[in-house]
């Protein structure tokens, strides 16, 4: 009997053991389908968090920039970086780049207008983008774009979209000082021919413009060299204040421009305007500008290109050696009275300009002087030591159209002689940043006389 209950009650335990082991695997079961589906809630949320993420980024690139009315956007553009637009915004801006006005080595400008009604100029890119060169101009565009100076054109924004790169510029009325420089009208475009500018504006056009050049150089918090002061380069607003454009383009890559790249190695300035260190491949600095300037400087005292195989006396052919040669025989008159439309008044203000062109293109660039002391002396604060003779590193028995070639062709070649290096070394010895003219008055006067 009692083998009988001990039986069925081990049978029952026996029963209540299974039943609770699959109780218990069963819970399992269920509690690991429960870990299990948490974990899948919580990568599903993971990855919906991260789409959500890009959507709102390309909502952002797709996004109609809001440009309100034109003194808060310049207002917001000089305290921000500079804009991003996509290429659809740029075409609609131009009207499908319907007005060209002008192009270049880098590319071709087109007006335009913001939806604000604030008008710009759209310059495209034609240069060649590789890894590096991307990188560049993305670092470019946030240097250019925190400059802000009267004097210097502004950079409203860029585009950088796969199939367009373009730099948005504030539009200047009056385009290039090239259009009114010379007396032909040449730089002017077809049915573009310039009214005349008086003497005194293009003065204050060559101090503006030495003014924006030394804020590069000098005032802004990173040393900007230009590589291509020329006419071109200078805008003017519409009471003709100039702005220097294109500073910081040198380094955003080669144009596309092979006779120029080749001239200059890096595609970097323009013949004729480059100083001697650019196209002979020497180290540069900040007073290849300073040369360039000079050149400008001549073209406005002549109001003439410096090189004009036209005419007839080839002793003028090369403007500035010309200038030298006259300066030299001390027939200052002569030089002025072929400046054509100075006045009594603005003689000597001529005979500065003069002088500082002398001195800008000096083919030691230590021997020439820093922008700073250049507008002093345009502007009559700095008295100006009598310059030495600029051209005397030239062979070939310095023909005023020898030198202007080998600058325009890069082929030039130079003399070096014990007494160059002794005046050179002394100006660069004795020289000291903003204050170079006093040390030129010594050296020059102890080493160099030259007739005044
Ligand atoms: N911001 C601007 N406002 C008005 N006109 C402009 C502006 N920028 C350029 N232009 C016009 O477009 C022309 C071409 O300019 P661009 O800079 O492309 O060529 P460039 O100055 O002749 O040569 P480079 O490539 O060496 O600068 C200028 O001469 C000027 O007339
Ligand atoms: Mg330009």
């Amino acid at each position: 009997m009692s083998t009988a209950v001990t039986a069925t009650v081990s049978a029952v335990c026996a029963t209540v053991a299974v039943v609770i082991t699959i109780a218990v695997i069963r819970r399992c079961r269920r509690w690991r389908w429960k870990v299990y589906k948490k974990f899948m809630a919580k990568i599903t949320d993971e990855i919906n968090r991260r789409n959500r993420e890009l959507e709102a980024c390309a909502a952002v690139n797709d996004v109609v920039i809001e440009i309100g009315p034109v003194e808060k956007f310049l207002h917001e553009i000089l305290n921000e970086k500079p804009m991003r637009f996509s290429s659809e915004q740029l075409a609609s801006c131009t009207g499908k780049y319907s007005t060209e006005l002008g192009s270049g080595g880098f590319g071709v400008v087109y007006k335009g207008e913001l939806p604000n009604g604030l008008p710009v100029a759209v310059k495209v890119l034609k240069v060649s983008m590789n890894k590096k060169v991307q990188e560049g101009f993305m670092a470019e565009i946030g240097t250019i774009g925190r400059t802000y100076h009267v004097h210097l054109v502004r950079l409203y924004g860029f585009c950088f979209d796969p199939d367009t790169k373009a730099l948005v510029y504030e539009y200047l009325e009056n385009g290039s000082l090239e259009k009114y420089l010379y007396r032909d009208g040449e730089g002017a475009g077809d049915g573009e021919r310039k009214e005349r500018l008086e003497w005194r504006t293009l003065h204050s056009i060559a101090i503006g413009t030495a003014k924006g050049i030394r804020y590069l150089h000098e005032e802004f918090q990173q040393r900007i060299v230009h590589y291509d002061i020329k006419p071109a380069n200078i805008l003017l607003t519409a009471d003709f204040t100039p702005k220097v454009a294109d500073f910081g383009l040198a380094r955003l890559g080669e144009r596309e421009n092979p006779h120029m790249s080749s001239l200059t190695g890096g595609g970097r300035g323009t013949p004729g305007y480059a100083a001697p260190e650019l196209w002979m491949a020497l180290p540069t600095t900040e007073k290849c500008d300073v040369y360039s300037f000079g050149m400008v400087l001549f073209e406005i005292l002549g109001r003439r290109r410096n090189y004009d195989a036209q005419l007839e006396d080839e002793s003028r052919e090369w403007f500035p050696k010309w200038v030298w040669d006259k300066y030299e025989q001390g027939d200052m008159e002569c030089i002025v009275s072929a400046a054509a439309g100075i006045g009594e008044a603005d003689r000597e203000k001529a005979e500065t300009m003069c002088k500082v062109a002398l001195w800008c293109v000096q083919f030691q660039p230590s021997a020439r002087p820093t922008m700073s002391s250049v507008v002093r002396m345009l502007e009559g604060e700095m008295a100006i030591v009598p310059p030495v003779n600029p051209f005397h590193y030239v062979s070939g028995g310095g023909s005023s159209s020898s030198w202007a070639l080998s600058s325009s062709t890069g082929t030039g070649t130079f003399t070096s002689s014990s007494r160059d290096t002794g005046w050179d070394s002394k100006v660069s010895a004795a020289s000291t940043p903003g204050k170079p003219t006093d040390a030129m008055v010594k050296s020059v006067e102890s080493t160099d006389p030259v007739t005044t």
